[in-house]
């Protein structure tokens, strides 16, 4: 679970979660990606998981969209910040998520996905998996979920789609092509229970 061998509880220490909660734009990027992520949800009340969640960016919309919400993720230092701001978040690992089954009505998970990594393929595939039935087995039945992230290649982007229907889910995608921001498209995997 890793990128170019740098492990996201690392990379984000003290210094980078400040950078990121502080940096100029990121807000506002993230706002953008989780209100188009929410509208695509299709859920007006519930309890919903923001995987990956960060300091909390995408937290305080879906709370400002009268949503109950929780988070997890995996780095200390951004669970810190998110936790600071009153929301409840755990400190963990979307491969296996401290959740009872059932538990959600739905889930978020916003530019977080692409850390899931492996020493080769069959472990990416592995992990791949894993994350995508731990997001159905906390999903209740017609849970439904939204992923946004960014795959390095057309090939990341459809295994996940295919280890998601693995899991169980019916699955729809869609891209928002020319997003002001300056990574472009943003690809959303919308998920049903
Ligand atoms: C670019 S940040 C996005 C944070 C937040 N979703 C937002 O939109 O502002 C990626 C986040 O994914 C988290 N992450 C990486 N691997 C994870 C894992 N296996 N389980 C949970 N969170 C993970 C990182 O710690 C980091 O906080």
């Amino acid at each position: 679970m890793d990128v170019l061998g740098i492990d996201a509880n690392k990379y984000y220490g003290k210094e980078e979660a400040l950078k990121y909660e502080k940096g100029s734009g990121m807000k506002k990027v993230q706002f953008e990606i989780t209100s188009r992520a929410i509208e695509l949800l299709g859920l007006k009340t519930g309890k919903v998981l923001d995987v990956g969640c960060g300091t909390g960016f995408s937290l305080e919309i879906l709370k400002e969209n009268r949503f109950e919400v929780s988070g997890v993720d995996v780095a200390e230092e951004m669970v810190k910040i998110a936790k600071s701001k009153g929301f409840e978040v755990k400190l963990g690992s979307m491969l296996d998520l401290d959740y009872s089954d059932e538990y959600f009505e739905g889930l978020i998970s916003i530019s977080a996905m692409q850390w899931i990594n492996g020493n080769n393929v069959d472990e990416v595939i592995e992990n791949y998996k894993k994350v995508a039935s731990e997001m159905f087995r906390v999903l209740k039945n017609t849970g439904r979920g939204v992923i946004q992230f960014y795959p390095q290649s057309k090939g990341e982007f459809e295994l996940w789609v295919k280890c998601f229907k693995f899991a169980g889910f019916k699955v729809e995608t869609t891209v928002d092509e020319g997003a002001s921001h300056q990574k472009g498209n943003k690809k959303f995997i919308l998920l049903e229970k």
